[in-house]
């Protein structure tokens, strides 16, 4: 089943808790996180808590919770849930005060969600999805993950009605990465994906991969990728935390090489669910 958890305390889901004056949604003042929960246990917990510090340094932003204190509440939320493959979504926002621009005197406020994990359909892992190139009209801090997403849901959607799995950014001309994802591609053997910058997020999974890649020594660096690059790649897939490592078969109706996903997105594929499945072991 799936619980919510607002300042302190466990809700059901359906419970309606939230005061009119939260800032999250009155200015989309905040952060987030979203992490993956394997076989009851959360996947690479500490890299998202610690993203999510980041985030809120970034924006002057004091959590109300240390990132123990998150770890347990997230541990207490799994057993009432009591669900092994679930999705933590985790809230911060400028706090519960009345609407005003400035920075409030209140402290953060901390909300918390643990669902049953999404499913994604088997065949998009093993066939691929299609995306649509779109231009990316979002602001210069995209490495901080703010709850302002308007921008990635309005694409999504444009990809979505258009057919689409993901809107996939263009700036000038070169790729900065998806609606909610990172964007690989390989060349000639190699494993290329836009350079860590303010323009995209910096994805616990996109880390992971490269330390993959790394480890089966598989050439991978960070570079500029223009749409030409993209569209002449021998193989695209795209991560996250909730869709892992996905091929991508067409760009905008054009095939990528034979549109099959190839041997090297394979491979990483694997290999990331074997470091899912080795961590939780132990
Ligand atoms: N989104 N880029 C953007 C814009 C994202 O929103 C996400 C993840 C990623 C991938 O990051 P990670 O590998 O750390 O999940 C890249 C989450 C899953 C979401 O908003 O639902």
């Amino acid at each position: 089943m799936s619980v919510a958890f607002i300042n302190g305390e466990f809700v059901p889901v359906e419970q309606k808790v939230l005061p009119i004056d939260e800032r999250g949604h009155q200015f989309g003042d905040g952060v987030y996180e979203v992490i993956r929960v394997y076989a009851g246990s959360p996947f690479m917990l500490r890299e998202h808590l610690q993203r999510l510090a980041r985030s809120a340094a970034a924006i002057q932003l004091q959590l109300n919770y240390s990132p123990d204190e998150l770890e347990q509440y997230i541990g207490k939320g799994l057993e009432q849930a009591n669900e092994s493959e679930a999705e933590v979504y985790i809230q911060v926002t400028r706090g519960i005060t009345p609407r005003q621009h400035l920075f409030p005197n209140a402290s953060a406020s901390t909300t918390m969600t643990i669902r049953p994990a999404r499913n994604v359909p088997q065949a998009y892992w093993e066939n691929g999805v299609s995306v649509a190139l779109m231009d990316d009209e979002r602001w210069a801090n995209c490495f901080i993950k703010s709850l302002n997403l308007l921008p990635n849901v309005l694409a999504k959607q444009t990809a979505a009605n258009a057919g689409h799995y993901e809107a996939v950014f263009v700036q000038n001309g070169y790729i900065t990465e998806g609606s909610s994802s990172n964007v690989f591609v390989v060349k000639a053997g190699k494993l290329l994906t836009p350079r860590n910058s303010k323009k995209i997020l910096s994805g616990i999974t996109r880390a992971a991969l490269l330390e993959l890649a790394l480890e089966l020594g598989i050439p991978a660096e960070e570079a500029d990728i223009s749409v030409e690059d993209l569209k002449a790649a021998d193989e695209l897939f795209i991560t996250s935390t909730t869709m892992e490592v996905m091929p991508v078969h067409t760009i905008d109706q054009q095939p990528v090489n034979d549109g099959k996903p190839g041997p090297i997105t394979r491979q990483l594929q694997q290999a990331y669910q074997q470091l899912y499945r080795k961590m939780i072991v132990g």
